[in-house]
């Protein structure tokens, strides 16, 4: 493990004014999404989607790293340069998708553990060779009657360290990301009490695993109300809760925090964001590492229309640009 190199890697990954693209749709997810505009997932659509993300003029302005799924990787511009080359040269880091999804937790209902460590470290060695710097695995808590139990948390957070001492090992730094969903019609309350109990268990975990903190990024839900919750909590609220929260279980070794945006609006993300930053006097970066929030609109701009592509990606810029100012919390709606 290269210690120096790791921490230079995750700072870059949180520079001020920056943030990270989610890219890393399994082909699975991209179909999804692809539907909404009614446009079938085919090889090259897919590479079409990503290269207009990739190739906005400008967004390198806000994005300091772009998560990549094992496909996209292997992908190339029309012009024939690798994705990964392409990105490194405008100075934004790549990463990659590295989890094999989240699968039913035997002996307990509704429960899942995030699978993929069983050949992990091939496969790093190989992502590391195709130009990515930084990983990402996603643990996934559901909140109900009577889960998550503490044995699904801790086993995935078990996982979640296993998976980051191989990044290290492998001079990759590990995006750690334990996601409490917002499914669900369970209060802020809920929220806040579930994901302080995931992060409390995470960071034991990764320090049993001898995780090197300064050279990793944590990606976490917000403590928010449940989707289907009649009474949500309000964004000042929200940015309150998540960041108390968040104070009390995260380490200030840790660089930066880097939010998912788990089925929030792209305006109701960026806002979060901002307001948290607002709050200020805070021991780490505080950055966004979205997913549909950046993407949303500029998949329905572009419609998968070729004369659409530099809708699609001003639609992308602007969103780019309106979290870029959340980082420092001057984003007005
Ligand atoms: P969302 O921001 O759409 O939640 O996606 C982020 C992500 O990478 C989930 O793993």
């Amino acid at each position: 493990m290269n210690r120096t190199e790791l921490e230079s890697i995750a700072r870059a990954m949180v520079a001020k004014g920056k943030g990270i693209l989610a890219a890393d749709e399994s082909s699975g997810t991209i179909k999804k999404r692809f539907d909404s505009i009614q446009l079938e997932s085919t090889e090259e659509a897919r590479r079409t989607y990503r290269e207009m993300l990739f190739t906005t003029p400008d967004a390198a302005k806000y994005i300091s790293g772009v998560i990549l799924y094992d496909e996209t990787l292997r992908q190339k511009t029309k012009d024939g340069t690798p994705f990964s080359q392409y990105l490194t040269k405008l100075g934004v880091v790549p990463g990659i998708k590295v989890d094999m999804g989240a699968k039913p937790l035997a002996g307990f209902p509704n429960e899942t553990i995030t699978e993929g460590l069983d050949g992990l470290r091939e496969r790093l060695a190989e992502y590391h060779k195709l130009g990515a710097r930084f990983a990402k695995w996603r643990a996934v808590i559901d909140i109900a009657k009577d889960i998550p139990t503490q044995f699904a948390i801790d086993a995935n957070a078990h996982a979640l360290a296993r998976y980051g001492a191989l990044c290290q090992e492998a001079n990759i730094v590990p995006i750690i990301e334990p996601e409490v969903l917002m499914d669900g019609d369970h209060s802020i309350e809920r929220c806040e009490e579930v994901t302080s109990a995931v992060l409390k268990s995470v960071f034991e975990q990764l320090d049993s695993h001898r995780i090197h903190l300064e050279g990793m990024i944590l990606k976490p839900n917000m403590v928010i109300s449940g989707k289907k919750n009649t009474a949500r909590a309000g964004r000042q609220q929200v940015a309150e809760a998540t960041v108390r929260t968040l104070k009390r279980f995260v380490p200030s070794a840790v660089p930066g925090i880097a939010f998912l945006s788990g089925g929030q609006s792209a305006a109701e993300a960026t806002e979060h964001l901002s307001l948290m930053n607002k709050i200020g006097n805070l021991p780490w970066e505080l950055t966004f590492s979205y997913g549909r929030a950046l993407q949303d609109e500029a998949l329905k701009a572009w419609g998968g229309k070729p004369d659409q592509f530099a809708a699609g990606q001003k639609a992308f810029a602007r969103r780019a640009k309106l979290n870029g100012d959340a980082r420092n919390g001057s984003y007005t709606a």
